[in-house]
C-alpha cells in the first residue's frame, strides 16, 4: 500500500485514510494511492461499504498548490473523483478540520458526508484565482441549488458543520469522533444494502433556477460588484452556470477547461504566490528552532486615538483584554465613544448582535493612570510620531511593566533601537505597526530591533496571527518597507501635476491599475493636515517630501473630505468628490512659480512614474536586508495599502514586467525630469542586466555586507 494511502477492514466496511502532512494536500501520492484504494475494494465482495477519512488535524485541504504548472501527472483529481463516485457500493467522508478546494469536491464525489461539529468545508480556490475544477461548480449546485452554490464558490468563504448540515451538504455532523460515526453510517448502509447517492445524477435542486433564473443572476451580481480587475469570480458564475444550462459531463469538461485556462494565467500565477509569501514573512531565518512565544493573557494599548482605539479592536474581538491609557478623562471618553460606534456599524449590518458588542466592549478597559500597565503581558505604543514623546512613554514604561512583558511602538516611521534605547531592557522592545483603520487592515509590519530578543519577535508573530492579521517581519529604517515605498510614490505624485497632469487623471490611472483608491483621493479622505503638520513640525522628509500642493491646499483650509474640500471638492451625500477648477488653477501656478512647462501626460506614463520608483525603493530594501525577502514586500503593499492581488504585489509585478524594461523606463525618467533619485537602485539594476528577477533571489542572502 502507499506511504500516504492506508486501507484497513473493519466487518463489511473499509476505511481508506489519507495520512499526507501537514494538510493531506493531494499530491500526486495521494491521488494514486486512494485511487487504487478504490479500485482494489470496487470489486472486493466482503466490503460492502467505505469510509473516506483523513488523519492528522484537518480533512484535506485540497490539490497540491506546489504541483500548479508543472506537468500534471494521472490520475487528475477529476479522474479519482469521478472514480469514488462510480463506486458500486456507498463510500462515506468522515470530515474534521478544514474540507477545502479539491479536499472538499472528492468529500462531493463520496455519497454520504459526515462532519465533525468543528469541522469547515469551503471552494477558496476563486482566493488563488481559480475556480474549483474537479467538479465542484457542477456537483454542489446539484447538492444545494445554484444560488447558495454561488455563495460558496464565489465567496471563497468557509462554511462551518451546522449551517452545512442546514444547507444539505452534510447528511450528518457528531459531537463525538468523526471517523466513528461515518463508520457507523457505512455499517448502516450496508446492513440495509443502501446504495451509493451520485450528485451527477441529481437534477431536482437545478429546475427552479432552470424555470426562472433571475434570483441567481441577481446574486451573481452582487457577489462580483467588489471582484474589481479579478477574473476568478467572474469565471466561477460562468462554471456554477454551466451546472445548469449543460449536462453534467460536458459541464464537468468546460469547467476543467476554464480551470486550465485560469492555472496558467497571470493572475492566478500571483495569487498563489501571494498564498506562500504570506505564510513566509514571518518566518524569521535565524531565528533558533524550539523558540518560544511568551505568553500574552493582557493587553496594554497606550493612546486612544484613531490607530490605540482600531488596535484595542482587534484584541477584544479574540477575547483579549486591554487596558487602554490617555492623558485625560475626555479624551478615553472620545476614544471609546469611536470604538463603539465602530462596533455599532456591525451590529447595524447584522454582522454582530448587540449583546457581543457589549461583550467586546467590556473587555476594554480606560486608565490615565499609566502605572494600571504594570501587569500587561504586551504593550503597544500607539501616540503621536515624536521622538521625545516616545523616548518619554519608554522610559515611564520601563518602571512601570513587569519583567516580561513585551514593550511595543506602533510608529510608522521611527527608529526603534532609538526607543528601545529609552529602556534598560531593549531585548523586549520592538515595532508593531499597524494600519488604518487597525481593525480592518490586516497587515501588521513587525520592526526587529536590533537587540530585539527571538522570543520577543516570536510572541508578537504569534499574538499577530491570534488577531488574524498577517505578520511581516521588517528591519529599522525610516518608514520601514511600506512607508518607505510610499514615500517613493508620493514624491513622483505631485511632480506629476506640476509637469501637467490632474489630480483625476493620476486617479484614475492608478485605480484602473487595481488600487481600490487613487493617492490624491486617499490623501483627502486620511486629512491632508497629517502631512502638512508633520512636515511643518519634523521637516519636509518626514512625510514624503516636499508637498507644495498639498501645504498650499492646507494653509487654505482645505484639509480633504473632513472639511468638504481637498484636492476635489465634497458635496454633501455625493460618493467620492468632484474636480475643482480653484485646484487645478493653483496646480498651473505652481507649476509656473518653479519654471516647469506643463505638457500632456498619459496614463502609462502615470502608472510608471508611480510604480516603478517603488519598485526600485523595494530593490534598496531588499539589499539593505530591511526584508528578507522580495515576496514580503509583496505582502507588505497587498495588506497594507491595496496593491491589486491579481498583480502579485509590486515585486512580482515587476518580475512579470520584466526588470530590464523598468531600468530602462527609469533611466529614461531620470532623463527627462533631470532628477537622478529616479535611477535605478545597484540591485534592480543589477538582475535587470542579468536577465534575472526578484524572484531569483529566493533562499539567498541579498544584503551587501
Ligand atoms: N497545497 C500545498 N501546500 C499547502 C496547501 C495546499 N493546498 N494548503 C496548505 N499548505 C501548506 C502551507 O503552505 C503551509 O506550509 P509551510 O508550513 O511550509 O508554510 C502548511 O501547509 C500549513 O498551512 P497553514 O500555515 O496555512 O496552516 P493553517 O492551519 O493556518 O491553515 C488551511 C490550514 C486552512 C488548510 C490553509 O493552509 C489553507 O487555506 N490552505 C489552502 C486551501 C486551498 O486553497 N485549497 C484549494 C486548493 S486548489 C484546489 O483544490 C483546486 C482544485 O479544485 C483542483
Amino acid at each position: 500500500m502507499s506511504d500516504v494511502v492506508s486501507v484497513r477492514k473493519d466487518g463489511e466496511v473499509a476505511v481508506v485514510t489519507i495520512d499526507n502532512p501537514p494538510v493531506n494536500a493531494l499530491g500526486h501520492a495521494v491521488r494514486s494511492g486512494v485511487y487504487e484504494a478504490m479500485a482494489g475494494l470496487r470489486d472486493d465482495a466482503d466490503v460492502k461499504a467505505v469510509v473516506l477519512a483523513c488523519a492528522g488535524r484537518t480533512f484535506s485541504a485540497g490539490a497540491d498548490i506546489t504541483e500548479f504548472g508543472k506537468p500534471p501527472q494521472p490520475p487528475a483529481l477529476f479522474e479519482l473523483i469521478n472514480a469514488v463516485e462510480d463506486m458500486p457500493k456507498p463510500v462515506v467522508a468522515a470530515m474534521h478540520g478544514t474540507a477545502l478546494g479539491g479536499g472538499f469536491e472528492l468529500a462531493l464525489g463520496c455519497h454520504y458526508r459526515v462532519a465533525d461539529s468543528k469541522a469547515r468545508v469551503g471552494l477558496p480556490e476563486v482566493k488563488l484565482g481559480l475556480l474549483p475544477g474537479a467538479g465542484g461548480t457542477q456537483r454542489l449546485p446539484r447538492l444545494i441549488g445554484p444560488e447558495e452554490a454561488l455563495k460558496i464558490i464565489v465567496s471563497g468563504d468557509f462554511v462551518g458543520a451546522d449551517k452545512a448540515l442546514k444547507l444539505g451538504i452534510v447528511d450528518e455532523v457528531t459531537d463525538g469522533d468523526v471517523n466513528e460515526a461515518a463508520l457507523e453510517l457505512a455499517r448502516r448502509l450496508a446492513a440495509d444494502g443502501t446504495g451509493p447517492v451520485r450528485l451527477s445524477d441529481r437534477d431536482d435542486k437545478l429546475q427552479a433556477v432552470k424555470a426562472d433564473d433571475t434570483a441567481f443572476n441577481e446574486t451573481a451580481g452582487k457577489l462580483t460588484a467588489r471582484a474589481r480587475g479579478l477574473e476568478a469570480p467572474h469565471a466561477c458564475v460562468e462554471a456554477v452556470r454551466w451546472s445548469f444550462e449543460l449536462p453534467f459531463e460536458e459541464g464537468l469538461t468546460k469547467e476543467r477547461e476554464k480551470f486550465m485556462e485560469l492555472v496558467a494565467g497571470d493572475q492566478s500565477k500571483a495569487q498563489r504566490h501571494i498564498f506562500f509569501a504570506e505564510r513566509e514573512a514571518s518566518k524569521v531565518s535565524d531565528m533558533p528552532k524550539g523558540t518560544t512565544p511568551r505568553e500574552v493573557k493582557t493587553v496594554g494599548v497606550i493612546g486612544a486615538g484613531t490607530m490605540g482605539g482600531g488596535i484595542s479592536m482587534n484584541f477584544a474581538n479574540v477575547g483579549i483584554p486591554v487596558t487602554i491609557v490617555e492623558t485625560s478623562q475626555e479624551a478615553l471618553d472620545r476614544g471609546f465613544a469611536t470604538i463603539e460606534k465602530n462596533y455599532r456599524i456591525s451590529v447595524s449590518r447584522g454582522r454582530m448582535s448587540e449583546e457581543e458588542l457589549k461583550v467586546r466592549m467590556s473587555r476594554l478597559t480606560g486608565t490615565t493612570d499609566m502605572s494600571d500597565l504594570a501587569d500587561a503581558d504586551f504593550i503597544i505604543e500607539a501616540v503621536f510620531e515624536e521622538m521625545d514623546i516616545k523616548k518619554d512613554i519608554f522610559g515611564k514604561l520601563d518602571a512601570i511593566a513587569k519583567p516580561g512583558a513585551v514593550l511595543a511602538s506602533n510608529t510608522s516611521y521611527l527608529d526603534i533601537d532609538e526607543i528601545a534605547a529609552a529602556t534598560n531592557r531593549p531585548g523586549s522592545v520592538l515595532g508593531t505597526h499597524f494600519f488604518s483603520p487597525a481593525n480592518v487592515m490586516r497587515l501588521m509590519e513587525i520592526v526587529r530591533g536590533e537587540k530585539t530578543d527571538f522570543d520577543v519577535l516570536a510572541t508578537a508573530i504569534d499574538l499577530g496571527r491570534k488577531i488574524r492579521k498577517v505578520p511581516v517581519v521588517v528591519g529599522v529604517c525610516f518608514g520601514f518597507v511600506g512607508n518607505r515605498m510610499l514615500k517613493a510614490r508620493q514624491l513622483q505624485t505631485e511632480q506629476l501635476l506640476l509637469e501637467g497632469a490632474t489630480p483625476q487623471q493620476v486617479d484614475k490611472a492608478i485605480t484602473d491599475f487595481g488600487f481600490p483608491m487613487g493617492p490624491f483621493a486617499m490623501g483627502d479622505l486620511a486629512g491632508l493636515d497629517i502631512g502638512w503638520r508633520i512636515r511643518k513640525h519634523v521637516g519636509a522628509d518626514a512625510e514624503g517630501g516636499r508637498a507644495e500642493i498639498a501645504d498650499a491646499l492646507c494653509e487654505m483650509g482645505r484639509f480633504g473630505q473632513k472639511t468638504g474640500r481637498g484636492f476635489y471638492i465634497y458635496e454633501k451625500g455625493a460618493r467620492g468628490g468632484t474636480p475643482d477648477p480653484e485646484v487645478e488653477a493653483l496646480i498651473v501656478e505652481t507649476a509656473k512659480r518653479f519654471g516647469i512647462e506643463r505638457r500632456e501626460i498619459g496614463s502609462e506614463e502615470i502608472v510608471e512614474r508611480l510604480i516603478y520608483p517603488m519598485i526600485s525603493e523595494g530593490a534598496k530594501i531588499l539589499e539593505e536586508g530591511i526584508a528578507q525577502r522580495s515576496g514580503d514586500i509583496d505582502v507588505v503593499w497587498i495588506y497594507g495599502y491595496g496593491f491589486p492581488i491579481w498583480r502579485g504585489g509590486p515585486m512580482f509585478y515587476a518580475d512579470q514586467v520584466g526588470l530590464a524594461h523598468i531600468r530602462d523606463r527609469l533611466d529614461f525618467y531620470a532623463e527627462q525630469t533631470g532628477n537622478d533619485a529616479l535611477r535605478p537602485a545597484p540591485l534592480l539594476q543589477k538582475l535587470a542586466d542579468e536577465g534575472a528577477g526578484f524572484a531569483s533571489l529566493a533562499g539567498k542572502k541579498v544584503r551587501a555586507a
